[in-house]
This record gives C-alpha cells, structure tokens and sequence, in this order.
C-alpha cells in the first residue's frame, strides 16, 4: 500500500521529561479527565491534521503505545536538547507535506475548532504562533513585534531584557510552518543562548529573513493555552476541563445539584431531566436515559443506566447494564457483567458480578450474586450467598421466573433452580431444584424442654457439695 500523503503533519512535543511533575511516568501520561495529556492532544491533533507524529524521549513505552494506539507515527529525540532539536527530530517529513503544524503534548485542552481557525487564518506559507496576553507572563516566551505590529521574533524568559520581560503578549508554543523551507530553517537553528538549547522560537527570525511573512494568531481565551509543568498546574487544568464538561452536561439538560463537587473522567451522556446530586464521579463512557436519579456520592464506570432508572447514595456502578426504573442502593455494588431488567431493585449491601436479573426481580438487602442467571420477578431474601468460586474455577447458578429465596441462603453452583420454586430460609442448596417445588437444606429445628443453661448446672453442683 501506498503511503498516504499527508498535506497537514501535526508534530506533538512529548520528549520533556517533565520534571517539574515529579513523576516516574512521562509528563505527557499524567492523567487529565480520565485520559493521559497527550490523548487529548492526539484527539485534537488528529481532528485537524491528515497526519500525527509525536515526538518522544528514549525509554517511554507508554508514549509509543498510545501513540500507535492513535494512529500516529513516531520519531525519537535522543537527547533533550530543546524544542528545535525536538521538531528536527521528526525530520525527515512525510512526502507530500505543505504544512506542519506544532503542538505540545502537555498543553491539552486546546480543541479541534481552535486549531482549524488558526490554520485557516495562516496563509500556507507564512509562519504562524498562536498567542494571548497574560497578566502573569513568567515563564512563557515574550512576542516581540516592530513599530508596526509585525511579529519579528519570540524572546525566551531566560534570555529577555528588561523591557522584553514586561510583555505580556506570550509564545503559547503552538506553530504552523511551511514544510519546504522547514528543514533548512531547524538545521540553521544554534544553541547561542541562556539555556544552551536549540529554540524553536528562533524559526520566527530565520524565517523572517528569509522573507517569509509570520502571523500572530492571537486567542483571547487564554484557559486553552495553559500548559501543565507542575501538579498544581494539572489541577488548574482539570478544573477547567470538569468545568467545561459540566457546562455542557447542564445545557444539555440535566441538573447537577452541586455541579463543582461532580467528576467526570471520560463520557457522560445524559438524556434529559437527569439529576445528578453532590459528588459523584463518572468514568469511562457511561450513558444515562433520560429521568435517570443518581444520589450523592455515587461512582459509575462504564455503564448504562436506562430511562427512569434511580440510584440511591453512595452506589459503585462498574460495567454494568441497568434497565429502566431500576432502583439501586443506597450501598449497591454493581459489578463487570450485570445486566438488570426493568424494574429491578439492588438494595443496601448487595454485590453483584456477572449477574443477570430479569424484569422486577429483587435482592434488597446483604446479598452476593455472582456468575448467577435470575429470571424475572425472581425474590432474593436478606443474606443469600451464591457460592460461585469451588476455589479453582468458577460455575453459574440458574433462577428460573418467580423463585423465592428465603433469607440466608447459601447456593452451591453449578445450580439451576425451576420456575416457582421456593427454597427455605437458612438452606444450604447444593442440588438443583425443580420448578414449583419447595426446597429446604437446613437441620431440624428441635426445642427441648427442661434444658439446663451452664450457669444453672454450676449453681446445682455448688449446692450438691
Ligand atoms: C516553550 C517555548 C516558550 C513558550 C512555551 C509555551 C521554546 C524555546 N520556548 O517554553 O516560548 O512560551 O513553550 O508553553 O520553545 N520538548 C521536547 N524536547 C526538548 C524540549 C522540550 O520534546 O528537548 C517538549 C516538551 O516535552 C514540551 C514542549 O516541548 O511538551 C515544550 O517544552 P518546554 O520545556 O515545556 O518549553 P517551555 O519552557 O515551556
Ligand atoms: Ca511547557
């Protein structure tokens, strides 16, 4: 197969170390709403560009995985030596490359729609940097520009005088170039300053006196252009980030009664009319119907919960399927493979795995129902153990429609149990029981009259003496 011709190439910066992060993971894995920085990056990136390739640091497989992952190709920089010798490292281009476009795998919350209108006002071959104006500029690269307000080139902190220092007007270190010139320009580039690296900030003037024209696209929302360099900062970022996630949830219709205290770490679909109350955390892709109630304190992961489903606080949902007008918890636990119909109710400490529960069955208090098969209407009393696990494998237990499982039972498996059947309370059940029939696994209840509690034979042994 061909390769293809990517006339936009994204280049993502990822090789830093990020030590500031203090972190044995790369900088660019750190978690932001659910997925490392330079997934949000790829997604971005890859929204915008016909091809993506990130630039890594030696010894970073978890880089190379996601990367791969997302389709992009890679390019290796061995030594750190600064952002010029960083993009020189993806070099060479992709044949058929006109633009590349630069972006930093630890600036992730600036989105598809942003970049497209930075590469739509950049002619194809101008130079172009994003940048806004900030009241606190330390740290970033200062925009220095001519009487006229052309951009003539960018001023590293480290390196700026005085007077450059007090421009607010900051590099946000996003880039389009050209890629004919490109090449030239970064094997021009030197490391004749403060830090001893090769800039990538330096391209402006060589580009410049090469003729090329370069634009400023300048952003007024400057929360997009935040970088993440310390905890703190990925904190900042995250809050942003949950901000714009909640927003969204609520203009879409659904109430979040406490909405800075709700996390959401992935997908959140809701239909309309769902409440969602104080402290939740979402993750993963989890989907609510519409009129869905999720009380406070409750985690769910990856789940769907239907139309007019109700959960009761502090429920820990995971990978679980919940039909409509469910009613859950409070203390549920739902676990990988349950699948409730409609109707069905979870109570207080009730855990399920692997759990089938056709429509309206119930198991409403103190309960364990795992690899377990429950047709519908199925009563499951307080205490009922399945006892799935024989210590080396694991084997299912079949309810048909309408059993009853009186409190405290113990479900041996493999068990299969018939329609209508009734098992007693306190049974230990090890054979299968057939429909409409009673079962009971439990000793005989034997009253005796005229026992002697131990203290009374004490007493009587002391009076014989
Ligand atoms: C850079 C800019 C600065 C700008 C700021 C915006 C330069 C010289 N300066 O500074 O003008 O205001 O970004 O956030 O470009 N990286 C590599 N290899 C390297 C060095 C860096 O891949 O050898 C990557 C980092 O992982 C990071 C990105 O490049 O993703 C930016 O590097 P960083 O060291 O954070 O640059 P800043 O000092 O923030
Ligand atoms: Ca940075």
């Amino acid at each position: 197969m061909a390769a293809p011709c990517p006339h936009i190439l994204a280049l993502i910066l990822a090789a830093g170390k990020g030590t500031r992060m203090r972190s044995a993971q790369p900088k660019v894995m750190l978690d932001l709403g659910g997925a490392p920085l330079l997934a949000h990056v790829l997604a971005a990136a890859g929204a915008v560009a016909d091809a993506v390739r990130v630039i890594h640091g030696p010894d970073m497989p978890s880089v190379v995985a996601l990367a791969e992952a997302a389709g992009a190709s890679l390019a290796c920089q061995h030594n750190q030596r600064g952002t010029g010798d960083a993009v020189r490292a993806a070099l060479p281009l992709p044949e058929g490359t006109e633009r590349v476009l630069v972006l930093s795998g630890d600036v992730p919350l600036l989105e598809a729609p942003a970049l497209e209108a930075f590469l739509a006002a950049v002619p194809v071959d101008a130079v172009g940097v994003m940048t806004t104006t900030l009241a606190d500029p330390t740290g970033f690269g200062r925009m220095l520009r001519d009487d006229a307000g052309a951009v003539v080139g960018i001023i590293e902190e480290k390196d700026a005088t005085e007077a450059e220092r007090a421009l607010r007007e900051i590099n946000a270190g996003v880039y389009c170039f050209p890629a004919g010139p490109l090449p030239r320009w970064l094997n021009a580039l030197t490391a004749d300053n403060a830090q001893g690296e090769f800039y990538l900030t330096d391209l402006i003037a060589l580009a410049r006196a090469d003729g090329v024209a370069c634009l400023a696209q300048h952003e007024a929302d400057a929360e997009s252009l935040r970088g993440a360099n310390t905890r703190a900062q990925l904190a900042d970022l995250e809050a942003t980030l949950q901000h714009r996630r909640r927003a969204a949830l609520m203009a879409a219709g659904v109430t979040l009664r406490a909405p800075e205290t709700v996390m959401i770490r992935g997908t959140l679909k809701a239909g309309q009319d769902c409440i969602i109350d104080a402290g939740c955390v979402f993750e993963g892709i989890v989907i609510l119907g519409e009129n869905v109630k999720v009380g406070a304190h409750c985690v769910i992961k990856n789940a769907e919960l239907q139309d007019g489903a109700q959960v009761a606080p502090l429920t820990h949902i995971e990978g679980a399927v919940v039909g409509p007008e469910a009613q859950l918890g409070p203390f549920a636990r739902l676990r990988e493979g349950t699948v409730l119909g409609r109707g069905t109710r979870i109570g207080n400490f009730v855990e399920t795995k692997k759990a089938t529960l056709g429509d309206y069955s119930k198991a409403n208090h103190l309960a364990y129902l795992g690899d377990a098969t429950l047709g519908e209407r199925v009563n499951v009393g307080a205490g009922t153990i399945t006892c799935n696990y024989d210590g080396i494998g694991k084997h299912p237990t079949v309810l048909g429609n309408d059993v009853f499982v009186g409190s405290n039972s113990t479900l041996v498996a493999p068990l299969t149990v018939g329609d209508g059947a009734f098992l007693g309370a306190g049974s230990t059940i090890t054979k299968d029981v057939d429909a409409e029939t009673l079962a009971v696994g439990r000793g005989r209840q034997r009253s005796i009259a005229g026992w002697q509690s131990p203290k009374a034979r004490a007493q009587q042994i002391k009076d014989e003496d």
